[in-house]
């Protein structure tokens, strides 16, 4: 490629990004007026109510009042991490992309921006001893610490559709299985059988050399930061701008824990015990994450798993390799899993949980995107012909992002597998080195009985 039509595609590259990047914090800044209509939706359905329906449940108007409220104090902490994240690109113009010429884009691009998650091609390193000071979400609500920078201006706000702010919303429940006291239930589920493993594997981890592992998929950095606190060199790897600015603000802007206050469940009015249990306050980050006890060299990773860790550097620069529920994500999981048989050093680990639930299975998209949706005994055959011998296989029943208190419950039933590899390259022999723990899928559901008499 000369060098002209290299820069051309960089140029177009650069301007998907910004325009995906300013999508995506319209997204955000568009929560609370996609809450307020809700509201007014249910509103106008109380209205229609009977006069006595109305007497009978004239607690909900309060009800809704108080709904606003939360949905003010959510705002503020979206806010207060907004005005924290430093965008890689300059986002304050927005870019004519219909310039460029996109025959000469590569097909990855193309494909990766068609990601259910708008991804960040990009790399950029997020280290939680850095960052300001911020300032504590429980005091008034919709007050602002710090002036906004230019590109949060509401003039740069677009009307982005209704999926992405459920995106936003995502966000929200999936730091509560991340950084909330209520997600230990669901961390000890999913991330300790993680830890324990790595705990075997490693047995005799130093400090001064530790030894390296990778999370593919890091979602908001939680495990990441455990697997350090364990003792690893950790780097979280992760393509969602959403997720991403979540995990930098908690990771290097917090101060303390508990210091901001949110309300992960007032968007869904099913299945709630109570109206107290569905508008709950949630405190957060349970931990404060600088002060966890990271081994040096902790980091997250922003891009592209395949773009990034496909790079000829990466090869056998990994000693453990984790993906928790991460593999089904993939469009084509064939492909993950070469990259990480090839990024791990002879002898490495790859511990794996986490459903076979495809994100591109069944989506009827006119894209005709590539979906590889293999069966567990498929995968497995995959791992083997790229070197890896089973070792461990175990179920486990998990939640993802669930509403403890929620009446129903989605249970991932969780498989384990054990197995030892043959080494790709035959010059070492290690002790056996492969674990997959692969969860099958159902539904589950807890009922109410009662009892009228
Ligand atoms: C189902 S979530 C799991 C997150 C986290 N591991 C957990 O267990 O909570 C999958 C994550 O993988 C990320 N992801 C999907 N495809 C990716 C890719 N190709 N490269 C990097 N991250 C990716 C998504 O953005 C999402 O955060």
């Amino acid at each position: 490629m000369s060098n002209s039509e290299e820069d051309r595609r960089r140029k177009y590259e650069e301007a998907l990004e910004i325009k995906s990047l300013r999508r995506i914090i319209s997204a955000f800044l568009n929560y609370p007026e996609a809450a307020e209509e809700d509201l007014k939706r249910y509103e106008r359905s109380f209205r229609r109510l009977s006069q006595a329906d109305k007497a009978l449940l004239s607690h909900l108007p309060e009800k809704y009042q108080r709904m606003r409220r939360c949905i003010s104090r959510n705002t503020f902490f979206i806010f207060e991490m907004l005005k924290a994240f430093d965008p890689p690109l300059d986002i304050s113009q927005d870019p004519d992309i219909c310039k460029q010429d996109p025959q000469n884009v590569s097909n990855n691009t193309k494909e990766t921006n068609h990601c259910s998650c708008v991804p960040a091609s990009s790399r950029k390193e997020f280290h939680p001893e850095g960052g300001e000071a911020s300032v504590n979400a429980t005091g008034e609500l919709n007050v602002t610490t710090s002036p906004p920078p230019d590109w949060l201006d509401p003039s740069l706000q677009m009307r982005v559709p209704l999926v992405d702010v459920d995106k936003v919303r995502c966000i929200i429940r999936n730091i509560v299985r991340d950084w909330a006291a209520e997600g230990q239930k669901e961390r000890d589920q999913c991330y300790k059988p993680i830890l324990e493993e790595l705990e075997l594997q490693f047995p005799n981890r130093s400090k001064e050399s530790p030894p390296s592992c990778l999370v593919p998929g890091a979602g908001l950095g939680r495990l990441a930061l455990d697997i350090s606190c364990l003792g690893f060199a950790s780097q979280g790897n992760e393509f969602s701008y959403y997720m991403m600015i979540c995990s930098s603000f908690i990771l290097n802007q917090t101060e303390r824990a508990n210091e901001w206050t949110i309300h992960p469940w007032i968007h869904s009015n099913c299945n709630s015990l109570s109206d107290n249990d569905q508008l709950r306050p949630i405190l957060i980050p349970d931990i404060h994450p600088a002060s966890a006890g990271i081994t040096e060299g902790f980091s997250m990773c922003g891009g592209d798993f395949v773009e990034v860790y496909g790079d000829a550097s990466q090869v056998g620069a990994w000693d453990a390799v984790v993906t928790c529920f991460f593999l089904d994500t993939a469009h084509n999981i064939t492909r993950y899993i070469e990259i990480i048989s090839r990024i791990l050093r002879d002898g490495g680990v790859w511990i794996n949980l986490g459903p076979l639930l495809y994100h591109f299975a069944d989506l009827y998209s006119q894209d005709d995107e590539m979906s590889i949706e293999l069966s567990l005994e498929d995968v497995k055959k995959v791992a083997v012909h790229y070197g890896f011998q089973l070792e461990k296989e175990k179920t486990i029943e998990t939640t993802y992002t669930a509403n403890p208190r929620s009446m129903m419950q989605t249970i991932e039933k969780g498989i384990s597998l054990d197995g030892g590899r043959d080494l790709l390259k035959s010059r070492i022999l290690f002790r056996p080195c492969f674990q997959l723990l692969v969860t099958g899928y159902c539904v589950d559901g807890r009922s109410l009985l009662f009892i009228f008499c």
